[in-house]
């Protein structure tokens, strides 16, 4: 039996009370639904900043109105002091998702995405460690390898951040290391490297790659590929993620906190790999897709080339057995894509 197969049965044995940031975003709202499942008690915070409401009504549909009871909504801004100490009170576990992500907008505009990601994160260390919870695991990300080179990317080895969106997630990661050292406080980064799944938002200049060519596809509109197609990514579908939270939070592993961990699958993929297994996997229900080619373009700054984890840090200290490669999440995701856009 895997460590998650054994954690789901104890946790709702002997319910926690967690806290999800970012609850109505992508992460965040998947997040939610999976401790409700589990009969925890939830609390969310989010400021609809790039989240939805209906991220949380399709949540709340899919719990059911007894497990819907167990959650609490508190609309607000992580940059807020006040707003960080009042919903972490009673709370086991944090699991940090609020953030501004995508590279892009941060190179537009870094002052938004460093208040977001680095002074919301220094406030929900302090609310965090003050309301005294058992441990604290935060998005980190696959952007903190930087420049270096390194196939695959090992925890320890980083490079230097080729954007400002990497500079806050490598700040997460010292601040984090450094509440551990002063204040003796229990937290874990995961280092997310490409996610996708159900209710990735597909619109705006700053949508992931997975959901903006699906939604390309479905809706006819060309789907833009920057540079020659053979950038590639560790993708990791949204179960796998889930799975990684709950482990972090609970893990009772020696050595298993004040850690960072990649979060992936160990597989890499190149952007013409991709276009061609979401066409195919969308042509039988889009005839209009048969023989569709991308349109090339630009590089885009801050992008790295090349990402591919090694996951066997993960593996050891917290249990993390990926359930999905690709193929399968992307199966799984497209049906869902296929509902909500088609
Ligand atoms: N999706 C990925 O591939 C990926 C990869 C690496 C890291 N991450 C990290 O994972 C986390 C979740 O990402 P996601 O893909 O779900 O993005 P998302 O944009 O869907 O979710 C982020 C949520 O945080 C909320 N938020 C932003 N600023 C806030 C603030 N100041 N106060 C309160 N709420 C705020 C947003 O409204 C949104 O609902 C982020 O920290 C992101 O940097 C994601």
């Amino acid at each position: 039996m895997s460590a998650f197969d054994a954690l789901k049965p104890a946790l709702q044995a002997a319910p926690r009370t967690w806290l999800v940031t970012g609850a109505a975003g992508f992460i965040g709202c998947n997040l939610v639904e999976a401790l409700l499942q589990l009969d925890q008690r939830v609390v969310g915070l989010d400021n609809f900043a790039t989240g939805y409401e209906k991220n949380l009504a399709q949540v709340q549909a899919s719990v059911g109105p007894a497990r819907w009871a167990n959650f609490r909504f508190q609309r607000g801004d992580i940059c807020d002091l006040a707003t960080c100490r009042a919903v972490c009170a009673d709370v086991d576990y944090v699991l940090h998702q609020a953030a501004l992500g995508s590279v892009p907008r941060s190179i537009e505009d870094p002052l938004s995405t460093h208040a977001a990601n680095n002074t919301g994160f220094i406030n929900m260390l302090v609310a965090a460690r003050d309301a005294g919870v058992r441990r604290f695991v935060y998005a980190a990300s696959s952007s903190t390898y930087g420049d270096h080179p390194g196939l695959p990317k090992v925890e320890d080895v980083i490079g230097k951040p080729l954007s400002p969106y990497a500079v806050t997630k490598l700040v997460n990661e010292l601040y984090a290391d450094v509440f551990g050292r002063c204040y003796g406080m229990e937290s874990i980064g995961l280092r997310y490297f490409n996610i996708f799944g159900r209710r990735q938002d597909p619109q705006g200049a700053y949508a992931a790659v997975v959901p903006k060519w699906v939604s390309s596809m479905i809706r006819n509109e060309p789907v833009y590929i920057n540079g020659d197609g053979e950038t590639s990514r560790d993708f990791c579908y949204i179960d796998n993620v889930i799975q990684a939270n709950l482990l972090a939070a609970t893990s009772q592993h020696a050595d298993a906190a004040n850690q960072v961990y990649n979060i992936a699958v160990g597989e890499r993929t190149t952007l013409n790999q991709l276009f061609e297994t979401i066409r195919s996997l969308l042509e039988s229900k889009f005839p209009h897709l048969e023989g569709v080619r991308p349109v090339y373009r630009d590089f885009r700054a801050g992008d790295v080339r090349h990402s591919l984890a090694d996951i066997s840090k993960a593996r050891a200290r917290l249990g993390y057995e990926p359930t999905h490669r690709i193929g399968e999440g992307l199966a799984e995701a497209m049906d869902w894509y296929v509902q909500d856009l088609g």
